[in-house]
């Protein structure tokens, strides 16, 4: 027989992401309706292993669904991952009167909450990370926004580098994964877009493309590398000596992941977190909130964890064929 649960918990672990306010917004007002207690918990598991845990009532989220970042805080917490710390969050949980958790973060705190499903507390996860690198979802709360940030930010260098006719290498955030770097390389045309997912680490062709197309008359030449490359800087004076082109790195760092969320970013982080809610109000545990093929689903950790994803081969060869 399911689990009726009384009080649910909700954190933000991992990297914050714009849009996770709007889930933290939608957990606590649906449970509310639902006839839940809600606490929030400050700074992820973390917090939780603190016991810095508060009351939420529908006020507590007033005012924050515009605003990036996670009032809850969010942290990393390596302890995490040992078996005798999951037991003593999830003694931690009950102590405080907390049967039910949503954890909003991406795929190692999923990690997080399937440990302290299998020690007795239900759990849920919402995907909140930048880098669109869960398998399971075609949508991950911040993407959005982010890709926003960064393409604005490119649009800025283009224009000095066209200006001053120089390269510009411009990195972008993703972890180890290229989703940022193929959607901004599309949508500001860059002239190369390097993905840790496809680049085959030949810095000759990447050469020989920006003395083509100079020679072909374009007055700049933008590369998108992703994070998972890295390098920009170095990579950007081995360019200037085998070309002879200006060539300046800008690094764009943290400030894609802040700022007002999108109104995308608000909306579907809005749906996931009263979806989490109701998952955990029929009695469900160990499940992930997804969007996958324009709905909302949810699937077994394991079986979300287990899953693979990758740079659709389609679009990186229309992504290659439109930056020539
Ligand atoms: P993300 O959730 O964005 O993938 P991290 O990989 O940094 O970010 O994970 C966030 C937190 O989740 C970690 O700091 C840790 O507390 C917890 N976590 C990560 N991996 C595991 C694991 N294997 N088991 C339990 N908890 C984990
Ligand atoms: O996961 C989001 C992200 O911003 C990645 O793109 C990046 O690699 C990482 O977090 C940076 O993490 P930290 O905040 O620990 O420097």
């Amino acid at each position: 027989m399911s689990k009726q649960i009384k009080t649910i918990g909700v954190l933000t672990s991992g990297g914050d992401a714009p849009g996770m306010n709007a889930a933290i917004r939608a957990v606590v007002r649906k449970s509310l309706t639902s006839g839940m207690k809600v606490k929030g918990i400050k700074r992820g598991y973390l917090g939780l292993l603190n016991e810095e845990i508060v009351d939420m009532e529908a006020y507590s989220v007033a005012d924050i669904i515009h605003t990036g970042g996670t009032i809850l805080g969010t942290a990393r917490c390596p302890e995490f991952r040992e078996e005798e710390v999951q037991a003593q969050a999830a003694e931690l949980c009950r102590k405080n009167g907390i049967d039910g958790l949503v954890v909003i973060g991406g795929d190692g705190s999923y990690r997080g909450a399937q440990a302290l499903a299998r020690h007795g507390i239900n759990t849920v996860g919402v995907p909140g990370t930048i880098d669109l690198d869960i398998a399971c979802t075609e949508y991950t709360i911040g993407f959005d926004t982010a890709i926003n940030t960064a393409m604005e930010a490119i649009d800025k260098v283009r224009d000095t580098s066209s200006s001053h006719e120089r390269c510009s290498i411009i990195e972008v955030m993703g972890r180890n994964a290229g989703y940022i770097a193929l959607w901004t390389g599309v949508a500001n045309g860059a002239e190369d877009i390097l993905l840790p997912e496809k680049y085959n680490f030949d810095e000759q062709e990447l050469i020989n493309n920006i003395v083509r197309s100079r020679k072909k008359g374009k007055t700049h030449h933008i590369v998108v590398n992703a994070e998972g490359i890295g390098h920009s800087t170095s990579m950007a004076k081995r360019i200037e000596a085998a070309t002879g082109i200006e060539t300046r790195a800008t690094i764009l760092g943290y400030l894609q992941r802040g700022g007002h969320p999108t109104c995308k970013d608000r909306f579907y982080a809005s749906i996931m977190g009263a979806y989490a809610s109701d998952l955990l109000f029929e009695g469900k545990s160990n499940r992930v909130v997804a969007y996958t093929h324009g709905k909302f689903v949810d699937y077994d950790i394991e079986e979300a964890l287990n899953m693979k994803k990758g740079i659709d081969d389609y679009q990186y060869d229309i992504c290659r064929k439109l930056s020539r």
